[in-house]
C-alpha cells in the first residue's frame, strides 16, 4: 500500500464566510471542522503523516486538536501557513517525509471526504501522476469579460469542478510547486500546477457532499449533512 502524507491547508481568513474566527475552528455539532476533516482523513489506511498549515496565532489551538486522535501509526505535525492557500502548501511540502510516495492536499475545511474516496485518488495517482477528486459541473458556466459581457459558454459536458483531496506523486508536486514559486505563478488549485510542467493528472469522480465549506449556507448544509450521519445506526 502507498504511503501517503496529507497536506491540510487551514491557515486562510475565510472573510467570504464571515464569521470571527477563520473556518476550520468553527464548530459543527460536537467538534470544530478542522477536527471533523482531521478525523475523516486519518480513517485512511495509506496515511502516514499529516501536516497542517494554519497562521502562527492557531497553532497551539491544532496541537490541542492533535491531543485528541490516537495517533501512532501516522505522524501529526504543524506548520505556519502563508498568505496564499499555495504559499500554506509550499511551506508544508518543506516537511514532507522521505517515506511518503504519494502527497494529497486536501482542505480543512471539507470535512465529508471518505476513505474510500481518497483510496480511489491514490490508486490514479499511483498510475499517472496525479489524481483529483471531482464532480461533473452541475450549472452551465460562462466565460464573462469586461462590463459583464458573456463571451462564451464552454461545453458543459466536458467540465467538473475540482475538489480536493488532490494527490500527487511527491517528486511531480514538489517540482511543480517549486517550478510556480520561481515564476511567480498562482494558481487556484494544485493539479493546475502540476498540468503546466506537463504532468498528468486524472479526474476521480468524487459526490456533492464533499462541499467546501465557504459560505454562510454551506455551514448550514454541512450541519444538515452531519444531522443524517448521526441519524445512521
Ligand atoms: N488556506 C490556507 N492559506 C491561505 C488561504 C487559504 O491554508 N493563505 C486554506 C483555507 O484555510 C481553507 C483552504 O485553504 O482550508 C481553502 O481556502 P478557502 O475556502 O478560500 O478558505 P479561506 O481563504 O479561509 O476563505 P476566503 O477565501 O473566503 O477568505
Ligand atoms: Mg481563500
Amino acid at each position: 500500500m502507498a504511503r501517503l502524507s496529507a497536506i491540510i491547508p487551514a491557515a486562510g481568513s475565510g472573510i467570504r464566510m464571515g464569521a470571527s474566527v477563520p473556518k476550520p475552528f468553527i464548530k459543527l455539532g460536537e467538534y470544530s471542522i478542522l477536527q471533523h476533516t482531521l478525523q475523516a482523513l486519518l480513517k485512511s489506511e495509506e496515511l502516514c503523516q499529516l501536516i497542517v498549515a494554519c497562521q502562527q496565532e492557531h497553532i497551539s489551538k491544532v496541537k490541542q486538536v492533535f491531543e485528541a486522535f490516537d495517533h501512532s501509526a501516522v505522524e501529526l505535525l504543524v506548520v505556519e501557513g502563508g498568505k496564499e492557500r499555495q504559499f500554506s502548501i509550499y511551506n508544508a511540502l518543506q516537511f514532507v517525509s522521505g517515506d511518503a510516495e504519494l502527497v494529497a492536499v486536501h482542505d480543512a475545511v471539507r470535512p465529508f471526504i471518505q476513505s474510500e474516496q481518497i483510496a480511489k485518488c491514490c490508486q490514479l495517482a499511483l498510475k499517472l501522476g496525479g489524481a483529483v477528486l471531482g464532480v461533473p459541473a452541475k450549472d452551465t458556466i460562462k466565460q464573462v469579460g469586461e462590463g459583464g459581457a458573456i463571451v462564451s459558454t464552454p461545453d458543459r459536458s466536458a467540465l467538473w469542478q475540482a475538489q480536493t483531496p488532490q494527490v500527487f506523486r511527491k517528486e511531480l508536486l514538489t517540482e511543480a510547486y517549486q517550478k510556480a514559486i520561481n515564476d511567480n505563478f498562482v494558481g487556484t488549485d494544485d493539479a493546475s500546477l502540476v498540468e503546466r510542467i506537463g504532468g498528468k493528472v486524472g479526474m476521480v469522480k468524487g459526490g456533492r457532499e464533499n462541499l467546501k465549506i465557504t459560505y454562510p449556507i454551506d455551514l448550514e448544509v454541512a450541519k444538515l449533512i452531519m444531522r443524517q450521519e448521526d441519524d445512521v445506526i
